[in-house]
């Protein structure tokens, strides 16, 4: 029972941080010991103060999308023991980096120096840039609409993110650096946005090395996420509720969150069990890979916050069986010029695709990733991780991804990059 009135209160908490007290959730004692307690060192830190405590040099880059959204990558330009005119003065290839749903660029990097891909990738030589999507906790800024204010500010999904996003930051990058290509690297909704910019703007597969999805999401129709899969069979009643209710913005990050989340996932808590369960409930049990001590440094920074039409596309997704773009309804006729959204063109997708997935992803189902692989025209391999229970999440931080993904992807990158 105290679960599910957890359950519901975080809920609320993803909404209006306003609403509940930290001490309308937990009992008084509870709190007190979290607060007192023991923490992971790195609890708390973002991802500037993370970077410079492990000694890896960050920037912070702002840019500007068409419609006017400001966005802030992260640049990692090389890794920890290179100095000086070494690290800057050969043409390092880049790699473009771009988070899944309700993450954001410190989850690429937040496992550490030994397992995030991104870590790796630097000290492999690379030139790191992480993207953040419009909307999350880095991305929260627009040059008229205020996000606080302005609903129309979250009137955007993966296609959005794939169309304006992506093109913005990719150009930037390549301006920054003088290359003509860069390398890039999704996670999960990371992989569908750029699916969308691949085929609504096919020019931009000129700017790609090779992509390298992690669990890739393009058809949905066989996930196997209950909760999800619920969802999906009411996604016009979602969207209506949503709208009645005024929620546009889902699970933003704030000091509320990450307290409760804290008390819930961090080790030692009496409701760590709770915590790990959820997330194995959404993406998929794997407690062989799960490092308990990380969950709370995996947390002070996610969720970060994405808007209810992204979700709402996905369950489209997930009920249409195709991969198109965003169902406006009554509206398609005027936004698309036909009655239902128009397909995403696979076939432009020309890009060099390389695509990790796991028997045990709870949202990207192999049947779909294989489906969309079929169809991939410059498909370089699609590679089914070997370990059974790898999840959704683990690409991000099981604690042997380096052995599992991340040593493959380097390769792989070094070898289309001719790095020897
Ligand atoms: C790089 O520096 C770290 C930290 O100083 C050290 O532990 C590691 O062995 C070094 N790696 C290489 C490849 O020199
Ligand atoms: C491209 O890079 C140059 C120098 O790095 C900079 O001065 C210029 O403003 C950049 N242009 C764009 C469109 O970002
Ligand atoms: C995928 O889902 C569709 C629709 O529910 C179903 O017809 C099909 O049999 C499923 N395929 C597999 C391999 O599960
Ligand atoms: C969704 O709807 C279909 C068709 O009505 C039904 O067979 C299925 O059980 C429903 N799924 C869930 C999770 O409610
Ligand atoms: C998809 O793109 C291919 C290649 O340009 C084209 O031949 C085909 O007609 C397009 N399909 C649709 C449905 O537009």
């Amino acid at each position: 029972m105290y679960s599910i009135r957890l359950i519901l209160s975080l809920l609320v908490v993803s909404w209006s941080s306003h609403a509940l007290n930290i001490h309308d959730i937990f009992p008084e004692d509870v709190v007190r010991e979290a607060r007192l307690g023991e923490h992971n060192e790195d609890f708390g830190l973002n991802i500037i103060q993370f970077l410079e405590k492990y000694g890896y040099p960050i920037e912070s880059h702002e840019v500007t999308t068409e419609d006017g959204y400001i966005l802030t990558m992260h640049r990692i330009p090389h890794g920890r023991n290179e100095t000086g005119i070494l690290a800057t003065s050969t043409k390092k290839p880049a790699v473009f980096l771009m988070h899944g749903l309700l993450c954001s660029s410190m989850d690429w990097v937040n496992a550490g120096p030994t397992r995030s891909l991104a870590l790796n990738l630097a000290d492999a030589g690379y030139d790191v840039w992480l993207g953040n999507n419009r909307g999350n906790t880095w991305s929260r800024k627009h040059v008229v609409l205020d996000p606080d204010v302005d609903k129309e500010f979250w009137d955007y999904s993966f296609d959005t993110c794939g169309y304006y996003d992506l093109p913005a930051e990719i150009d930037y990058v390549l301006n920054a650096t003088g290359l003509e290509k860069l390398n890039y690297v999704g996670h999960s909704q990371g992989t569908s946005e750029f699916f969308a910019l691949a085929s609504l703007r096919p020019e931009y597969n000129e700017k790609i090395t090779l992509m390298v999805a992690l669990a890739p999401i393009a058809y949905m129709q066989n996930l196997t996420q209950p909760l999800v899969l619920f969802l999906a069979n009411y996604t016009t009643l979602f969207d209506i509720v949503m709208e009645q209710l005024g929620i546009h913005e889902i699970f933003p990050s704030s000091p509320l969150l990450v307290e409760v989340l804290d008390i819930l996932c961090r080790e030692g808590s009496e409701y760590q069990d709770l915590c790990i369960d959820l997330i194995f409930f959404l993406t998929g049990p794997d407690m062989p890979q799960m490092d308990r001590s990380f969950m709370e440094v995996a947390i002070s920074n996610t969720p970060a916050g994405i808007s209810a039409r992204m979700l709402s596309h996905y369950l489209q997704e997930i009920q249409s069986g195709y991969f198109r773009r965003y169902d406006y309804g009554l509206k398609n006729f005027e936004i698309y010029k036909q009655l239902s959204p128009p397909s995403y063109n696979v076939s432009l997708i020309t890009s060099p695709v390389a695509l990790y997935y796991a028997r045990n992803d709870r949202l990207a189902a192999i049947y779909n990733v294989e489906q969309f692989a079929s169809e991939l025209p410059n498909l370089v391999m699609k590679n089914l991780i070997e370990f059974e229970l790898f999840n959704h999440l683990d690409f991000l931080w099981a604690t042997d991804v380096k052995t599992l993904v991340n040593d493959d992807v380097v390769a792989l990158l070094n070898n289309h990059n001719h790095v020897s």
